[in-house]
């Protein structure tokens, strides 16, 4: 058993990041052979593209996919920790999951993802969840194919998470969800160290891929027809700082934007590390999409401070300010509120910002203490009741501004790449360069192509259009 702990979650050092490559072992290549797995996948974009991963190595040990979950030999939770209904949803399952063990104790269990990385979550595994048959984290994912082969032979609630900076593994087997559009993994883990985040806890310091690597990766993507690639990081404006003395994301976007992919995005940016360079490099490039996702988390410069974001909003507008200039650019962002010690001034300062930025639109949330972080510490006044108010206000504002935003490309002509059918009969769905959903008629051959959509009806999360071309 290896159990996860706090204290050597938050070590930094300066060590060499160790990067291996991806090798699976003969004797687990048949392991799947007949069998189904069923994989829930929780969280954000880089939680979705571990799970592209574990299908990889499943699909390649011979597993195939079910959405069944009563039908399969295997079940795994991906599972995300970043707020407590999070976690909730993913204990609610195993209670589910265990019912189905009970009835079929062949069935094999499995628990990763950043939860895992949680000391007091395993803690609560120990006690409560022992059925399950192995836990792995967010740094050896590929160890999954020895803990099957270990499941499959019986083996008891085996714990394998590591507490460590991390390593970066190349040639990981992948299972993209889309043959459109892919995720591209350039940095992993975080050194920001939000006071209210547990990300740097569950996914380890800051670790750039190599330029190489990532372009190798671009480029069979592009061979295999990929038209949208979407360079992933908890903060990508990172990117080369603890590898190269003079290459960041700019550099490498530039790089990419020369290997002729359609569109290329980027996410997610910390306004923190956001040179002018790369507000120059998206302006000037076409392939590079006029879209960005800059979270702002507080308008109050006293929060903002004690959520150890290191920008006021003064600097914040400022960077806002130069990103505007670039034409049509989309700008959307996340919003926390009911931070520990945010009074109505405060929050009047969020919606202040929410108003001079207009976003596109804008994830938000209720502040949810997580264990063992610095804001967690802070006493908490700000009553239940006062924190769902502020949400319901400032909901009613981004709102306002989304179908504004909405509106304005009311009778433009959009680049929509075709994703697939929508629910309703005969009509399609796609996204605008700057990540607005389309809903349009058309034939379903037309799936995977960039089309000229004419925007016809303006909603508040959607639009309607019509095919120019
Ligand atoms: N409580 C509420 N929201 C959080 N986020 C991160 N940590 C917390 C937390 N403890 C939000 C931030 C971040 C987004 C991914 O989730 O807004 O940008
Ligand atoms: Fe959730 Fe953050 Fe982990 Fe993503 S990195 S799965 S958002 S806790």
């Amino acid at each position: 058993m290896k159990i996860p702990n706090y204290k050597d979650a938050r070590k930094r050092s300066k060590e060499e990041v160790l990067i291996r490559n991806f090798s699976l072992d003969n004797q687990y290549l048949d392991l799947g052979k007949n069998k189904k797995f069923f994989l829930k996948t929780y969280g954000c974009q880089m939680n979705e593209h571990d799970s592209e991963n574990i299908k990889g190595m499943l699909n390649m040990m011979q597993f195939t996919e079910t959405d069944e979950m009563e039908e399969a030999d295997l079940i795994l939770l991906n599972t995300c920790s970043i707020r407590e209904n999070a976690h909730n949803k993913a204990f609610g399952m195993l209670g589910r999951i265990k019912h189905l063990k009970e009835t079929n104790p062949n069935i094999v269990v499995g628990l990763c993802g950043c939860m895992a990385q949680e000391e007091g979550v395993i803690s609560e595994i120990l006690q409560k969840y022992r059925f399950l048959n192995f836990v792995f984290g967010t740094h050896n994912l590929d160890d999954l194919p020895k803990l099957v082969d270990e499941g499959l032979k019986g083996s008891k609630l085996n714990i394998d998470v590591l507490s460590v900076e991390g390593d970066i593994v190349e040639t990981m087997p992948v299972t993209r969800d889309s043959k459109y559009k892919a995720y591209i993994n350039i940095i992993y883990g975080c050194d920001k160290f939000c006071t209210y985040c547990i990300v740097p806890y569950t996914r380890g310091k800051q670790r750039s891929r190599l330029k190489e690597d990532i372009l190798k990766e671009v480029e069979e993507l592009i061979q295999e027809g990929y038209q949208e690639i979407t360079l992933l990081g908890q903060n990508v404006n990172a990117y080369g700082k603890d590898l190269y003395k003079d290459y960041e994301l700019a550099d490498l976007l530039l790089d990419i934007s020369k290997l002729n992919i359609p569109r290329i995005r980027f996410i997610t940016s910390h306004p923190w590390d956001f040179t002018d360079k790369l507000v120059n490099v998206i302006k000037e490039n076409d392939n590079i999409l006029n879209y960005v996702h800059l979270p702002v988390q507080s308008g109050s410069n006293k929060i903002l401070k004690l959520m150890g974001r290191r920008y006021t909003k003064e600097s914040y507008k400022e960077l806002f300010d130069k990103l505007k200039s670039i034409p049509n650019i989309s700008i959307t962002t996340d919003i926390i509120v009911g931070f520990p010690g945010e009074t109505e001034e405060d929050f009047q300062d969020t919606l202040d910002i929410v108003n001079y930025c207009k976003y596109d639109s804008a994830f938000t949330f209720i502040y949810s203490p997580r264990e063992n972080t610095p804001a967690s510490k802070l006493e908490d006044n700000v009553t239940l009741e006062e924190k769902e108010q502020r949400l319901y206000r400032l909901n009613e504002l981004v709102n306002k501004y989304s179908k504004e935003a909405n509106t304005r490309i009311l009778n433009k002509v959009e680049n929509v790449l075709v994703e697939g059918e929508s629910t309703k009969e005969g009509n399609l769905f796609g996204y605008t360069e700057t990540n607005k959903l389309v809903n349009f008629p058309g034939d379903k051959s037309l799936i995977g192509k960039i089309l000229k959509v004419k925007i016809i009806d303006a909603k508040s999360f959607s639009l309607d259009g019509e095919i120019v071309e």
